[in-house]
């Protein structure tokens, strides 16, 4: 959450970070602000509340010349999104700005103490705390040569963030030190872009990707200081850092809307694609089986694995949720899902044949990060599947396999869930050929997985109709979610997309839970979408919706093409096409998806920044 970028170079500062910004807007939108270094050696700070949009006009016809400067989209954490709380902050002596990200856990006593020695804050954060903290530092600093502000600086950054206890990725600018930044991190990301003449220090490689590919994933407790020629990483403690300069896989374009009106959609569209890239190279015939070689285990230790357990926040839960399913069914080892953030302070019981395994779309949602250190500090091998190249959670796994999904902007998760769902069944594919799984079972697992993204492309084809369906119901004051076995996780997904974009209440359940309280929610209102496969619960299925629909409740069903006997139990009905059953929630999820967007356009509502979410959650 929050989204920080400096520039430092020989450019105007202003066009990159607002750049920058706007590519980093996912991660918080609620204020943004900008600090230039002038041309006078001044701070020319402008912030304020709402949308970058707002900032954009406040900077207007008077934009700041410099360039080196540094800036911040912000999710409100401490204190409301105001334009005093927007970052970035100023330290006491105002010759000092930084941008913060994460959460400072002892600030009120930190803030209390500098209070009683005069400091006056201008905000609620507890980032500005650590501003005054680092300019308090600068200011005392003995040991330093009065003019080597550069070194000052980095002293008193060291200093100051022994105090702090939290998570922090900062970027701070003094005017005593033009053209020098001074980066840190702990908890929250922060990479280095390395340009010609010019270098970046961001939450994100795509707030840097239309100026270089090179960059630079800082490790927690990395500092970094950056010239427009130059860039040092040690620790923060002054110890060597550990850090190599690696190339981003994607570029400026794949950022880019093109011709669609919201990432979402266009991130739904490109669904056939990002599965494909999912099991691109992974799947061998010659052996009926997956080939994840990222995991970096032995067959033997594979074998030897006699439990997993997934770990995820949001949507990457409810893939977990899914591949606990699939993974029991085709390998047969008992598998749970646990919420990442429960995981993290709930002593699970583990053995040392348990593999735990991170999902997760950003690779930094920091509940997802502390659970793989819970369980790597108990010693137990921890993989991740992760879409971010070079993140946080994909670098401090023990091994693992990457989605490949390309960018996934819009907030609510939509290909990485799919690209996440190919993988796990790739797992369980891989898992049951070691053990019980024919070879014939293997064979067809593949010829299915190799037909998914035309399958997809079937299903996209039917976006007018969803979108005539959501415009049917635009007006429901709610919606009822209802699947079951591999499909009551398509549920849960499909009440998530619809809550967080379109902020209407919907819930997703089992169907068969229906009778045991839901059902007295039923009205000639409240309509329930049932993914309905022709699978093994289908009759089961069936008769809920029947049971929705004798006290008049508007159904909508998801089912398998040709099968045309919903259409007399239910109002309306999407169809997907036949795959085997462990795959149909990665068909069935996509009208879900569609549906959930044509509701939150039709309702006005900002699809690919809804209200009060951030797509990364760096924050507990
Ligand atoms: C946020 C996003 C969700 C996402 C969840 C987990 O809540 O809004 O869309 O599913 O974080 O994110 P991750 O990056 O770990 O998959």
């Amino acid at each position: 959450m929050c989204g920080i970028i400096g520039y430092v170079g020989k450019e105007d500062a202003t066009p990159y970070l607002l750049d920058g910004l706007r590519r980093l807007e996912y991660r918080g939108y609620d204020s943004s602000g900008i600090a230039v270094l002038d041309k006078d050696g001044g701070i020319n700070l402008q912030k304020c509340a709402g949308r970058l949009e707002n900032l954009r006009r406040q900077i207007g016809d008077k934009p700041e010349s410099g360039c080196c400067g540094i800036s911040h989209t912000r999710w409100a954490t401490h204190g409301e999104a105001t334009d005093e709380n927007a970052h970035p902050h100023f330290d006491q002596s105002g010759k000092l700005v930084l941008v913060h990200n994460g959460v400072i856990e002892n600030y009120q006593k930190l803030r209390d103490d500098l209070e009683a020695d005069g400091h006056q804050f201008l905000s609620q954060t507890d980032s500005e705390v650590l501003g005054h903290l680092i300019g308090l530092a600068y200011e005392n600093q003995n040991g330093v040569k009065e003019s080597n502000s550069e070194e000052r600086l980095v002293a008193a950054v060291r200093e100051a963030l022994k105090k702090v206890s939290g998570t922090y990725g900062i970027v701070v600018m003094h005017v005593d030190a033009p053209g020098f930044l001074v980066g840190a991190r702990l908890g929250s990301p922060l990479i280095v872009g390395l340009g010609k003449d010019e270098n970046f220090l961001a939450s994100d490689v795509s707030a840097v990707v239309a100026h270089t590919s090179d960059a630079i994933y800082l490790n927690d407790y990395d500092l970094v200081c950056l010239k427009s020629d130059e860039f040092k990483v040690e620790r923060i403690d002054g110890g060597a850092a550990d850090f190599q300069v690696s190339q981003v896989e994607f570029s400026a374009e794949d950022v880019e809307l093109g011709d669609y009106p919201h990432y979402m959609l266009k991130e739904i569209f490109e669904q056939p694609e990002s599965i494909e890239n999912a099991f691109r190279g992974r799947l061998s015939d010659e052996e009926a089986s997956a080939m994840l070689g990222g995991l970096q285990m032995s067959p033997q230790e594979l074998r030897d694995v006699d439990r997993i357990v997934l770990v995820g926040c949001g949507s990457a839960c409810h893939a977990a949720m899914a591949g606990e399913h699939i993974i029991e069914a085709l390998s047969r080892i008992p598998t749970e899902v646990e919420i990442a953030s429960e995981f993290r302070y709930r002593n699970v019981p583990l053995d040392k044949h348990t593999l735990v395994f991170v999902i997760s779309q950003s690779g930094e949602t920091i509940d997802s990060l502390g659970a793989l250190r819970e369980a790597q500090r108990k010693g137990f091998r921890v993989l991740s599947l992760v879409n971010a190249v070079g993140s946080t959670i994909a670098r401090e796994s023990d091994g693992g396999t990457y989605m490949h999904s390309g960018p996934e902007i819009g907030v609510a998760a939509t290909k990485s869930f799919t690209s996440q769902l190919t993988l796990l069944t790739l797992l369980g594919l891989l898992l049951g050929r070691m053990r019980d799984m024919s070879v014939s079972d293997g064979q067809e697992i593949l010829r299915e997985i190799r037909a998914l993204p035309d399958k997809v492309r079937e299903v996209l084809k039917q976006n007018e109709r969803i979108k005539e369906i959501a415009l049917k119901y635009v007006e429901a004051p709610g919606m009822l979610y209802l699947g079951r076995q591999f499909n009551y996780s398509t549920a849960l997904e499909g009440a998530l997309k619809m809550k967080e974009i379109s902020y209407i209440f919907a819930s997703g359940h089992a169907s068969a839970e229906l009778k045991h309280g839901v059902i007295a929610l039923i009205t000639e209102d409240l309509p329930s979408v049932f993914v309905a496969p022709k699978d093994s619960v289908y009759e089961k299925n069936m008769s809920s919706m029947e049971e929705v629909k004798a006290r008049k409740g508007p159904v909508i069903a998801i089912t398998t093409e040709g099968n045309q006997e919903l259409e007399r139990i239910a109002d309306d009905v999407i169809y997907v096409p036949d795959t085997i059953e462990c795959l149909n929630p990665i068909l069935s999820v996509i009208p879900l998806q569609l549906l959930s967007y044509h509701f939150a356009v039709a309702r006005d509502c900002d699809v690919d920044k809804p209200r009060n979410l951030a797509k990364s959650v760096t924050v507990e």
